[in-house]
């Protein structure tokens, strides 16, 4: 054959393919998150979710020391408390599990690692959703204010970054007025911006036992929108964003790169626990080699315009060998 272009000649070699490799992923662009407790000595893994646990602060710290030495220093924090109730007031309590894990955090690694917390408050409502139910309406502005005060008390015990995962109007504005006024003007703010109402969400659900009574589509985002999550995404930026997400990741890949193109600021994307716990049971039923699956999904959502990753896989990826550190 006469062929003048053959595309072959830059894949012959694995050296040539390393070469011509547009897409990375490596340890610094994922944050690792945790689920923490109150109380001392447990570390009870999540029926859902194999691999990943609910800890105390005392097992938060060794494992967030074993973590960094896999290259792992952004680590997000999810509180599932003891007790709920309607208004989830324990998300305020100073002496809550991602409060006193915040500060144990902060004093024994510093800035070697970035603390950063999901400010919702469906694991800490008796109802399960993301903010007031008045009259089976979640209302929105009161549920603002609580929101507001949550991330407040993060940032009083030295979270670097919140992340507001309700996806409440105005909450983006109201958090970082609130968080200005106490001084907390370097206290980042990294916005669940595009965030669906999706079936990917139900091993979390389990671990934190905050599935609502009804479902959240009267605020998460309806599938069918594309559009849509551009306007959050700007909205969330007007407001004083520092970084935008979107979420779930896998079947949002073409939401991500829309992001990616309409913004300067870094765009995440989390790999939520659905995405995680069906390739955890694709690969134990012997389907898949989870090695390649998991590299090959966290390469299309690098490919896609992510900048950085949320996800449950990053331990396993970097002890495995899975990705570069
Ligand atoms: C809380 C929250 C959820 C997730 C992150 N923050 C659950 C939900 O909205 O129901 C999902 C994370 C995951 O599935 O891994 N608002
Ligand atoms: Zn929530």
């Amino acid at each position: 054959m006469n062929l003048l272009d053959r595309p072959r000649r830059l894949r012959a070699t694995p050296v040539l393919r390393e070469m011509c490799a547009e897409t990375q992923v490596r340890a610094d662009h994922l944050i690792t998150p945790h689920f923490v407790v109150p109380g001392k000595g447990i570390r009870e893994e999540i029926p859902s979710m194999p691999g990943i646990h609910h800890v105390s602060v005392d097992k938060l710290i060794p494992e967030i020391e074993a973590d960094l030495e896999l290259g792992l220093s952004s680590h997000l924090l999810f509180g599932v408390p003891e007790h709920k109730d309607e208004h989830g007031d324990s998300a305020l309590d100073d002496h809550g599990a991602v409060q006193e894990s915040l500060r144990a955090m902060k004093k024994r690694f510093g800035n070697d690692i970035i603390a950063i917390t999901d400010v919702c408050l469906c694991a800490y409502t008796s109802h399960g959703h993301c903010g007031f139910l008045e009259d089976g309406v979640v209302v929105n502005d009161p549920s603002v204010e609580q929101l507001a005060r949550m991330a407040l008390s993060h940032a009083e015990a030295g979270a670097d970054m919140v992340s507001p995962s309700d996806m409440m109007d105005g909450r983006v504005g109201a958090i970082r007025e609130q968080l200005d006024e106490h001084g907390f003007v370097n206290t980042s703010i990294l916005a669940y911006s595009a965030k669906y109402a999706s079936a990917y969400y139900g091993p979390f659900r389990d671990a934190c036992d905050s599935a609502p009574q009804g479902d959240r589509k009267s605020y998460q985002m309806d599938p069918r929108n594309g559009r849509e999550a551009i306007l959050e995404v700007l909205l969330d930026l007007q407001e004083g964003a520092d970084m935008v997400m979107v979420k779930p990741a896998l079947a949002y890949l073409d939401i991500v790169r829309r992001v990616r193109e309409e913004v300067l600021c870094p765009v995440v994307c989390y790999n939520v626990s659905g995405e995680f716990s069906m390739v955890k049971a694709a690969a134990k039923a012997g389907l898949v080699d989870e090695a390649a699956i998991v590299r090959e999904n966290l390469l299309a959502m690098r490919r896609a315009g992510s900048d950085l990753i949320i996800t449950y896989h990053g331990r396993d990826a970097l002890e495995q060998g899975w990705i570069d550190r």
